[in-house]
């Protein structure tokens, strides 16, 4: 075998509800995923101990949160060592990662990278490991990791990567605008905390139920699913970075149902009522100078797979 080439999507939460802090550093989450159609590709060749090569979306960032190391920092090299470990098998593949997911922008684009080399590397060195393992490997990889594997809509439980299966009546058309620099998920989630402990937002105690969301979702009318949107995340993204608030207005400003921070952030997903709409939404987004990148995009989609 030559070249193995998996993709895998981004996903936005149109549900996050966070508990408090647990003894382990997480929080216990209770979260709908919504796989959208915004692809990272892996492609995986034979060689001899590992190499990995970013190209695409932020990879220009030389430093700061949006830098996409290509050494053992990267998810995708972890995937790697994980799944040679699991198999018994030696680690040796040249890894071709090309992203379209901005990083650290509250998509889970490293996620979807480790999804995908954990596909594309199960095909080319044969392992044939069934989508259990898979899952529990991915699971020790990160929070979000079986997310990205299976796709589709899912309600996240633990730290989200206890996934269920959620019925989902159509697909909806989003707007992705990514409000800047790239956010690190632990220092918004420790946002979280300090908001907390000041008493500034409720505690988390009583996990929000995602009732509401999941009957939207079954429903089908775009404008009830905006109207369930919700995220624990979104004001202590907004505490450290304030231009969101002003780029959550922009959204609604320019026609969106509904628009929330896709879980850590900074990037709003903004839903509309047709793909047209969201053509529409995606240019006056785009005009307000106040995102740096504006996608147009569908969900929900399949999780990582082979592309050839
Ligand atoms: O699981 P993952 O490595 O993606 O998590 C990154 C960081 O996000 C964790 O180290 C933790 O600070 C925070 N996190 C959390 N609770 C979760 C998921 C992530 O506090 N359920």
């Amino acid at each position: 075998m030559t070249a193995v080439t998996a993709r895998a999507p981004a996903k936005i939460n149109v549900h996050l509800a966070v508990g408090p802090l647990r003894a382990d550093g997480f929080h216990e989450l209770r979260t709908v995923y919504l796989a959208v159609s915004l692809f990272d590709t892996v492609t995986a060749r034979p060689g001899d101990g590992l190499a990995l090569t970013v190209t695409g979306e932020g990879t220009g960032a030389a430093e700061g949160a949006d830098a996409v190391p290509t050494d053992r920092r990267n998810l995708v090299w972890r995937a790697a060592e994980l799944l040679a470990e699991h198999a018994g098998v030696p680690a040796d593949a040249q890894l071709e990662v090309a992203k379209s997911i901005p990083a650290a922008a509250g998509l889970a684009g490293g996620s979807a990278d480790a999804a995908a080399a954990l596909v594309a590397l199960d095909a080319l060195w044969g392992t044939r490991a069934d989508r259990a393992d898979l899952l529990a490997l991915a699971a020790r990889l990160g929070s979000d990791v079986p997310f990205s594997l299976l796709g589709g809509v899912a309600l996240g439980t633990g730290r989200g990567e206890q996934l269920t299966p959620v019925l989902a009546r159509r697909s909806w058309h989003w707007v992705l605008g990514i409000a800047g620099e790239g956010l690190s998920t632990p220092s918004v989630y420790a946002e979280l905390d300090r908001l907390r402990d000041d008493g500034r937002v409720p505690d988390g105690a009583d996990l929000l139920p995602a009732e509401p969301v999941m009957a939207a979702l079954r429903s089908g009318p775009a404008i009830a699913l905006a109207a369930a949107l919700a995220n624990d995340l979104q004001p202590a993204a907004v505490g450290l970075r304030p231009a969101l608030r002003r780029a959550l207005r922009v959204a609604t400003d320019a026609g969106a149902l509904g628009a929330l921070v896709s879980g850590s952030g900074p990037t709003v997903a903004a839903l509309a009522e047709d793909e047209q709409a969201a053509v529409g939404l995606a240019a006056a987004m785009a005009g307000e100078g106040v995102f740096r990148t504006v996608r147009a995009v569908a969900g929900p989609v399949p999780g990582a797979r082979l592309v050839s």
